[in-house]
């Protein structure tokens, strides 16, 4: 796989980004200074003609890769027969039926657009369920871009929790005094705060695996058992972990069954549509016809549930359903996960190096003290990990800053080709 081809295309496109986008990107932290022509499988190609394997994925929907040929399909159909009505259509209804039967929490759907609106209308959902204001949330969790979530999900500093630190400027002040912040995997810290605050919590919200984060045994469950105790809605961001760690996605695989989840990402199969799912009693504030219209929430959005994109999340949950596909997904995911950390272990003993994450989505720290919430990743050497990143780059290994990202497509040759890549990033990283 060559990657040094450079084209006079590519170089006016990215002259033309600087001037038209801000900082030349479209705000993600994906591989600069090259510009994306297609995708195909595990493999996508830059207007240089450069290929890659993709572990990016989008920043996780493509699970299945690129033109899957049946989302195609799907997709195709739906568009021969218009795009959007904001109205009902037999794909979101068939959709949200489908989900309702696949996730544990799910009554009920409401379709949106992305994932920051899904997390942002929970919050407004269980805010009017419980007629409080305050959310819990933990420090590292990352639930989108609206002002809630973008509390203390990447502190610079670290300050005495509760208090959130703004991730942006922009966020109201008041915003601070709304948002607990708590450690993730710290069930003692975590009860307290909910023992002294639960008269003011309207919900709490969590990625089950957060960002590659596992949580420790029993946490899920602690915080489950103590948010029924006080009558507080759970609410698990499944945005990433939704039918990627299992069909009915981490409170599946977990086994802990939260009061509502998030859903974007794998649901739409590369489209623009995300979800709020969960117990009826929550989604009764989505509709004025069951509870009073001073308790039902105002949602609605152009393109929420549009035909397109639920074609693919459709055809996206066919596919999933196939006999041993998260087996065949996990055994790729695994077989990387290892390697990753075997070669560090093997050529670099003495850098020390972390690989936590579940197989279908996990990352690289340089550090050595066990990762269990973001604290313990806040010193890890991010300059290493840039460098080592940029190698694998050269080398053909697409991702993002963080993560990577498995999907079902990528062949036997890719993994060869992604450890041999490994081996040489991890030879020239120090030189
Ligand atoms: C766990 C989680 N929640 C929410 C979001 C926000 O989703 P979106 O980027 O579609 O707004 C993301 C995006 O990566 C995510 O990973």
């Amino acid at each position: 796989m060559t990657n040094n081809n450079s084209n006079q295309k590519q170089d006016n496109l990215l002259n033309i980004a600087k001037n038209v986008l801000p900082g030349g990107t479209l705000g993600n932290p994906a591989p600069k200074n090259l510009v994306i022509d297609k995708g195909l499988g595990s493999h996508i190609w830059d207007i240089a003609g450069n290929e890659y394997i993709d572990y990016l994925l989008g920043s996780g929907p493509m699970l299945l890769g690129h033109s899957n040929p049946e989302i195609v399909e799907a997709v195709k159909s739906q568009v021969e027969k218009g795009s959007t009505f904001f109205a009902l259509n037999e794909n979101a209804i068939l959709l949200a039926d489908e989900i309702v039967k696949a996730v544990p929490c799910a009554d009920q759907v409401r379709f949106v657009s992305s994932g920051t609106e899904a997390t942002f209308f929970a919050l407004r959902a269980v805010r009017a369920f419980r007629k409080r204001d305050k959310i819990l949330k933990f420090e590292g969790g990352y639930h989108g871009m609206h002002d809630y979530a973008n509390m203390s999900l990447a502190p610079k500093k670290l300050i005495d929790l509760p208090k959130g630190l703004p991730d942006s400027p922009g966020i109201p002040e008041s915003v601070i005094d709304e948002v607990l912040v708590a450690p993730f995997n710290d069930l003692e810290f975590t009860t307290q705060l909910i023992e002294k605050h639960h008269d003011g919590l309207a919900g709490v919200i969590v990625e089950p695996l957060q960002r590659v984060i596992q949580p420790i045994d029993g946490f899920l469950q602690g915080l489950r058992d103590i948010t029924k105790h006080y009558d507080i809605p759970l609410i698990f961001d499944e945005i990433v972990t939704g039918f990627r760690l299992a069909y009915g996605g981490g409170q599946e695989y977990y086994g802990i069954t939260p009061d509502l989840a998030t859903y974007g990402k794998v649901i739409a199969g590369g489209h623009p549509l995300a979800a709020i799912a969960g117990k009826e009693y929550i989604m009764n504030h989505f509709n004025p016809n069951v509870v009073s219209p001073e308790n039902a929430i105002m949602q609605v959005g152009t393109l929420s549930g549009n035909p397109v994109a639920a074609a693919a999340g459709l055809a996206s949950l066919e596919i999933l359903k196939e006999p041993n596909f998260y087996k065949d997904l996990f055994n790729k995911g695994e077989r990387l996960q290892k390697a990753l950390e075997d070669t560090f272990n093997e050529l670099k003993p003495e850098t020390p190096v972390k690989v936590p994450g579940e197989p279908p989505c996990f990352d690289l720290y340089f550090c050595d003290s066990e990762i269990i919430n973001y604290r313990s990743t806040f010193n890890a050497d991010k300059i290493k990990l840039l460098k080592f990143n940029s190698l694998l780059l050269e080398r053909g290994i697409f991702k993002g800053d963080s993560k990577y990202y498995i999907s079902s497509t990528l062949t036997e040759n890719d993994i060869a080709q992604t450890i041999n890549a490994f081996h040489e990033a991890v030879e020239l990283l120090d030189k």
